[in-house]
């Protein structure tokens, strides 16, 4: 049966796998943004506790698109599983850091499934991943941009807190 529903499908199925393999990345993205939301809530950082709520939750709408996407195309999209998350960290520094590699991994995922699809000659999902293509390029900008600012204006004590105050700043409208 399994089978039979395979061969119906419009996108190929190792990319189809390769998919899976992204909502479980994507899925890991947002409870990581979730965990540092509330090392900054905690830390009486409000400003990148919201930055991170919204990313978090941004994360979760890109794993939700490539589930239904898996689905609306004759697949079977997984549930992930999601588990080591980190929860300690050392300062705000270090988490926008660590969100960037973490963003940098995410990109670099993306254009491995576009390389495959290019590959099996599987437009439809080529042409359905050029959106994250150009997403991953804006996430990437907003947390460099967030990294500069602590070139700028440093990290500790009052520099902290206004460092803070511009995180809201630094996503394009
Ligand atoms: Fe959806 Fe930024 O990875």
């Amino acid at each position: 049966m399994k089978d039979l529903v395979r061969q119906k499908l419009s996108i190929h199925v190792e990319i189809m796998d390769l998919l899976n393999e992204q909502i479980k990345k994507e899925a890991h993205s947002s409870s990581i943004y979730l965990a540092m939301a509330s090392w900054c809530d905690h830390n009486a950082l409000d400003y990148s506790a919201e930055f991170f709520y919204e990313q978090s939750l941004e994360e979760r709408e890109h794993m939700m698109k490539i589930f239904r996407f898996i689905n609306d195309n004759g697949g079977t999209a997984y549930s992930p599983e999601v588990s080591t998350i980190n929860h300690e960290y050392n300062s705000l520094e270090e988490i926008f850091e660590t969100a960037l590699d973490q963003e940098i991994k995410i990109t670099k995922s993306i254009h491995n499934i576009v390389f495959q699809c290019r590959k099996l000659q599987d437009l439809t999902t080529e042409n359905f991943l050029q959106w994250f293509v150009h997403e991953q390029m804006e996430e990437e900008q907003t947390i460099r941009r967030a990294l500069e600012l602590f070139d700028l204006m440093g990290s500790e004590g009052l520099a902290l807190k206004l460092l803070d105050e511009r995180i809201p700043h630094i996503r394009k409208k």
